[in-house]
Parts: C-alpha cells; structure tokens; sequence
C-alpha cells in the first residue's frame, strides 16, 4: 500500500515550494486537458458542418445530443476509473492506460468514418475516466497528511489544467478550422502523446505515490478483492459496452430531450446508491461513515456550483452571440473567443490564491472547505446576479457592452478557485486510504450533475425571459449558499479533524 511520507522528513520544495513529483502532476494534466479541450473546441463543428466541409453532417439535435452524452460520460466514468485504480491497477498505472486509451481515441477520430467516430468518443470516455480523477488523487498522495501546502498544492496543479484549456483551443482550433477537423484531434492526440512520454520520465519523482492498488492491512483479502475486482471490470465492460451501444442507437433513433431525461435519473440512481453504500455500509468506521456524510454535503454544493458555472459554454455564449456588442477598437471579435477569459482569470489567479491559503494556513486562519465552498457558491451567484440587469438592457434585441460578460466570467473564476481545487483536496483528505481514488471519482460524479443542470437550464434560453432565467439561477445558487452556511458547522464536525 502507498505509504505517505511523515511530515518530519525534510519536505522537498523544488517545484515552487511544492514536491516535484507535482511538476510532473502538473504537466500530464496540462496535456490531457490540452487534449481534452482542443478536440471539445472543434468536436460541434465537425459534427455540425456537412460532409463536403469535411464534417459529419450532423442535424444540431444529434449533435448536440451526442456532445452532451459525450460531456457527462467522461466525468461519469472516473467514478469506474477510481475504484478500478484502488483495487487493480494502483492510480499510477491507471493514468498511463488512461493516457495511452486518450491518445488513441483522437486518432480514431482523424479517421474519416462515423464507426471510428463513435469509437474514438467511447475510447476517450473511458481513457478520461481513466486518467482525470487519478491524476488528481496521486496529487493527494504526494503530500505527508496534514501538510498545509497541501490545498496550495491544489490550485497550482489547478493552473496546468487550464494552461492546458487555455493554449488548446488556439492549435487545434486553427489547424481544425483551416486544415481540417480531423487533423485538429489530431493534434488533440499528439499533445496527449507528449504528455505520456514526460509522464513516464517524470515517474521518478512521484516515490510511492499511487502505485500500488489500495490495501485493506491483510494480503489474502487483498488477493480475494482484486480477483474479484478483475472479474467485476470483465462484467462491468460488458455493461458498458451495452450501454454504449443503447446511447449510441438512442442518439440515431431517439430525439436529444429523452436522453438527456434518461441520463439524469441515471446520474440521480447513481449517486443514491453510491452514498447509501458509503454512509450505511458496515465495511467502513464509524469516522470514514461521517466523513462520507460530509462528502455528501459538499456534493450536493458541488453539483449546484457547476450546474451554474458550466453555462459559460452554452446560455452564456449565447449571450455572447446574440446580445453582447463585441467590437473592441472597431474590430469585431467572435464569440468563441470568450472562451479564454476563463481560463486566463484562472492561471492569472490561482497562484494568487494558493498564496491566500498558505498565509491563512500560516496564521492559523485558514476557512474550513465548507466555508470556502460556501464563499464559491456566493460568487457563482454574484455572477449571475449582475446578468439580470444586462439581460434587461438587452431586451428587445439591444447590445450591452462586454464587461458585463467579462465580468460574470471574472466572477465565476474567483468562485471556481474557492471551490474546484478546494474539492479535489478535501476529497484526497476525506476519502478513506483505501478507496481514494473511488471517492475522487464521486467529485466528478458532481461536475457530471452540474454539468447535466447546466444543459437543462440552457435549454430554457428561449423560453423564459432572460433576466427571468438569469435571475433564477442566481436565485437558486444563492439559497443553497444560504443553507450551505448553516451547514458548516455540523459539516467541520462530521469530518473529524480534517480541514
Ligand atoms: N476546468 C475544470 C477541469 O477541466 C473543470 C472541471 C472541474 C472538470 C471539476 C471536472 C471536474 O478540470
């Protein structure tokens, strides 16, 4: 079993103070996420735009059916992705199969054929499923427990992601538009490829971390728990692979609305059945029982947040399409570009609040991650808010000027930096040793119902008045902060001692 450093050896501060094994940690997220957005970028396009262009020819319902069944699935899969890793294959090796699986879905997809098409996306869902929750919890295992660099460390591994989201978009952007789509993913899986290959290199300064599958103190049940676990992946396989196909045969035959229905009572029986099975299951302590109640908590905070903050790309950009006058200096700049803001904000201000958190953690102040949660949602909501007023002068087909939306997107990053790297730390701190990186999966089990929200509540942008649809959701973001705070203090109490 991976055994974490103790905190009096000497701690190793070579990557900004951090362990280098995260500069490691850093880079292969960078890529894959460089690969994970690049393809996103171009993949409504390719669908969208008629075969002679070199598309697939895609009616907008089947596209935008596939990419959000597609959007969901990647996240929904880390939950799989996670306790394959704690019971098989150890995070390590994991994030390499995630990897290699990565890079071999973008080349299916340069191939020009629908079959390969779809194969390519399924490969990609399980690779991401894969790699993603993995990666993130091996940054967990590289810091001794209770190291207060450990949040900071977060937010650092935080600004690969989107240095990665952020430099994607503009190569596989440019060859997919003026070359072709397919070269485009192309690309997407060259990145990932240069990603696996300093990950390897790398390897050497991540010690232990993640390399072993995880250990319940006895080796024969260890022994029994992953045979069976190897037969469990051989079933569950064949589920998938069933399942895949059902989404595939749905999406040709079915309208895009009944999916996403099934999809979201699947994702609700999901989450139901996961929490049952850590709050009530007898196989857990009483302590990793509450701390399993306090993961609830933040769950459900979680879903809420990028429920609203995941409309960036969808009820946001259209707003960017339709009611946003975006001439700067008499040059008129597409919309697609305000899909940097964000991740600008982000590398602009991660390392600004690592350092907040550190000189809070210094003085002994630093807020609980509730609390951080709660000053998130806040934000989320505020940017919302500020919509209301715009989306009333843009009534009646007016323009308002960008910095509203600039500043709903500045917003949405201050609440996304209290909230997203705070989530994956205090899942690495909250999940017990040995289902790391299964719990780690249940944080992107919520980004997939915030996600799924999100593709609802953007299917309502013509059917409600803006301000109506804007000031609902920021309505509903600021009640769960509401409830959030209250819920603070029993939430500290059920974690036990971690922050
Ligand atoms: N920008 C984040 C990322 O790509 C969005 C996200 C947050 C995705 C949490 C999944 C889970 O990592």
């Amino acid at each position: 079993m991976a055994t974490r450093p103790e905190l009096s050896t000497v701690p190793d501060t070579r990557f900004f103070g951090h362990p280098r094994g995260l500069a490691t940690l850093f880079f292969t997220e960078m890529w894959e996420r460089f690969s994970y957005y690049g393809m996103r970028a171009i993949l409504i396009y390719y669908m969208t735009h008629k075969i002679a262009e070199g598309g697939l020819g895609f009616g907008d319902d089947k596209a935008g059916a596939v990419y959000g069944l597609y959007a969901s699935m990647v996240y929904l899969l880390c939950l799989g992705g996670g306790w394959v890793a704690d019971r098989i294959t150890g995070q390590r090796r994991a994030v390499l199969i995630g990897g290699v699986f990565i890079a071999a879905g973008e080349f299916c997809l340069v191939v020009p054929s629908e079959t390969s098409f779809y194969i390519g996306l399924v490969l990609l869902m399980m690779g991401t499923g894969m790699l993603k929750g993995n990666v993130s919890t091996i940054v967990g295992q590289i810091y001794p427990k209770g190291d207060p660099r450990r949040d900071s460390g977060f937010s650092l591994f935080y600004m690969g992601i989107n240095l990665g989201a952020l430099i994607s978009p503009i190569f596989c952007g440019y060859v997919g538009e003026r070359i072709s789509w397919r070269l485009g993913f192309g690309v997407a899986g060259l990145g990932m490829l240069v990603g696996l290959v300093q990950y390897v290199l790398g390897g050497k300064y991540l010690g232990d971390a993640g390399l072993h599958p995880a250990s319940t103190g006895d080796p024969e049940k260890d022994r029994r728990q992953k045979n069976n676990a190897i037969k469990a992946v051989g079933g569950g396989l064949g589920v998938f692979a069933l399942l895949a196909l059902a989404g595939v045969a749905g999406v040709i035959h079915f309208t895009a609305t009944s999916i996403a229905d099934m999809e979201g009572w699947a994702l609700l029986g999901i989450s139901v059945v996961v929490f049952s099975w850590m709050i009530f299951s007898r196989g857990w302590t009483l302590e990793e029982r509450k701390r399993s109640a306090a993961i609830l908590v933040l769950f459900v905070a979680s879903a809420l947040f990028w429920a609203s903050f995941e409309q960036a790309g969808s009820s946001l950009s259209l707003f960017a399409e339709r009611s946003t006058d975006r001439h700067i200096f008499g040059f008129l700049f597409p919309a697609s570009w305000f899909q940097f803001v964000q991740p600008i904000f982000v590398v602009a201000l991660a390392p600004v609040f690592a350092w907040i958190w550190l000189a809070l953690a210094r003085r002994g102040r630093e807020p609980s991650s509730p609390a951080k949660f709660s000053s998130g949602l806040f934000f989320a909501g505020s940017a919302f808010a500020i919509l209301i007023p715009a989306s009333m002068m843009a009534a009646h087909g007016g323009q308002v000027a960008i910095w509203w939306l600039t500043g709903t997107y500045f917003l949405q990053t201050l609440g996304e930096l209290s909230l997203s790297p705070v989530g994956l730390s205090a899942m690495s701190k909250l999940a017990p040793d040995r289902a790391a990186g299964f719990v780690m999966g249940i944080w992107f089990l919520s980004t997939s119902i915030g996600n799924w929200l999100a593709g609802r509540a953007a299917s309502l942008y013509s059917a409600m008045p803006l301000p109506q649809l804007f000031g609902s959701v920021a309505g509903f973001t600021f009640a769960a902060m509401l409830l959030l705070i209250f819920l603070i203090r029993p939430t500290v109490r059920l974690m036990s001692g971690v922050r």
